[in-house]
């Protein structure tokens, strides 16, 4: 086996063995959990269309001799390849089965987009928003915040035109569309906020009980949290109902996937107007729990920290990264994408899922938390794995 494989086996095989896993206990469907890697990571197949192609017998042994090797219980292959292996199915039967759901309807008039924040993923969202049509206000803690905002947008849209993918005038007619704020209160008209603060749950709390006596009534109340509880962001108001979980993926503008996260209290309604909108601002979304990693993070984040376990044993950080784009075909290698999120992001997030399902194989990778410890966050730093 050359080396490429053997990063192949090492890294993806666990992966895709996760997937199995999460389809199979119930928590997304194939189509959702195929489309989530597609269009959240930029992956040119879902992981359960990579395991019919691979073949599924093939999978289940491949891990099986993985697992004969390392003994550990995320190789060990899922119960249901052995079942489907043995019946001669695959995932596309498994989803045929499932059927499609009808295109999801607009319960609740939506005209006028609220967006609290302004970094990265909210500017992101705010061009989303606006770039489909929306009247969007945002609100930041001050002027050179929200000119940050205007500033993050005004150069996408340039890139676009001089790559010819649009003119001046959508430029102008697009940031015409924009009303910055620096009070909350200009929320007061909104049918929808979709919040993208601090990913910190006392901060989020005092926002949604600010939201609450805010927002007009059937707003609805959104947000972009990758890992805290939306169903407490609903209990700290009055209105739980109306509280959802829209989650982007960076960069927004770019990634086409929006994760919906309902909590037990999440009305249908909402569900559905969330859903018709996310498909109305051109993304795919994708239905999942309120639990922690949703789809994307939950099969990504684990892959990531064993990248940089295998660096720890030894391996060249540019080898696994080319091994993975050759092999998988995926747009970044591993250490290319943990620069562009941030080791910090990463390895909050590595940390609740660790917490949540206290795998011993999801226990964050020490250099991962050395890198934080010394301020090489990635991209955003000059310094992570690799140096900008
Ligand atoms: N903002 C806006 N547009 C951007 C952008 C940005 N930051 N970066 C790139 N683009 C646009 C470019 O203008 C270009 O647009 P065009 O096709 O209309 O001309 C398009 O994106 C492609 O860009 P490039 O050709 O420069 O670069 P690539 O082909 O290398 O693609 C990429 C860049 C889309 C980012 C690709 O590398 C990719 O898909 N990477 C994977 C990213 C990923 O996995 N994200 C998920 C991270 S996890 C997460 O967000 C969850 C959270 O909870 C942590």
């Amino acid at each position: 086996m050359t080396s490429s494989e053997q990063i192949f086996t090492t890294l993806v095989l666990p992966y895709l063995n996760h997937a199995v896993r999460t389809y199979e206990s119930g928590y997304a469907s194939v189509s959702d959990i195929d489309a989530a890697m597609r269009f959240g990571c930029g992956y040119p197949k879902g992981p359960l269309t990579v395991v019919d192609e691979i073949g599924v017998a093939q999978v289940r042994d491949l891990l099986g001799a993985r697992y004969a090797e390392t003994g550990d219980h995320l190789h060990e292959p899922a119960g249901l390849l052995e079942k489907l292996a043995a019946e001669g199915r695959t995932f596309a039967d498994e989803a045929a089965a499932a059927g499609e759901g009808a295109a999801p309807q607009l319960k609740h008039e939506i005209n006028r987009v609220g967006v609290v924040g302004t970094g990265t993923m909210a500017s992101g969202i705010v061009q989303v928003f606006a770039q489909a049509g929306y009247d969007v206000v945002f609100v930041g803690r001050s002027q050179d915040k929200l000119d940050g905002v205007i500033g993050y947008i005004t150069k996408n849209l340039d890139r676009a035109i001089a790559k010819g993918k649009g003119t001046e005038g959508d430029k102008d007619a697009l940031l015409g569309r924009l009303t910055g704020a620096t009070e909350r209160e200009a929320l007061g008209d909104v049918d929808i906020v979709v919040e993208a603060i601090a990913e910190d749950l006392d901060i989020k709390l005092e926002l949604f009980r600010d939201l609450d006596r805010i927002a007009k009534p059937g707003a609805i109340l959104a947000t972009t949290t990758s890992s805290l509880p939306i169903t407490k962001l609903g209990e700290a108001t009055g209105r739980p109902q109306d509280v959802i979980g829209m989650h982007f993926f960076n960069p927004a503008p770019v990634m086409k996937l929006v994760e919906i996260i309902t909590t037990p209290a999440t009305s249908a309604d909402v569900d559905e107007t969330v859903r018709a909108l996310t498909a109305n601002v051109g993304k795919v979304g994708v239905s999942a729990g309120d639990r922690s990693g949703f789809i994307v993070n939950l099969l990504l984040f684990p892959y990531l920290n064993d990248a940089i376990k295998l660096a720890e044993g030894g391996e060249e950080l540019a080898t696994v990264d080319a091994a993975i784009k050759e092999t998988a075909g995926f747009p970044m290698g591993p250490f290319e994408l943990l620069d562009v999120v941030g080791n910090d992001v990463s390895l909050a997030i590595q940390r609740e899922l660790y917490g949540e399902f206290g795998e011993p194989g999801f226990e964050p990778a020490a250099t991962l938390v050395a890198k934080v410890e010394a301020g090489e966050l990635g991209r955003k730093t000059g310094k992570g794995f690799h140096t900008y």
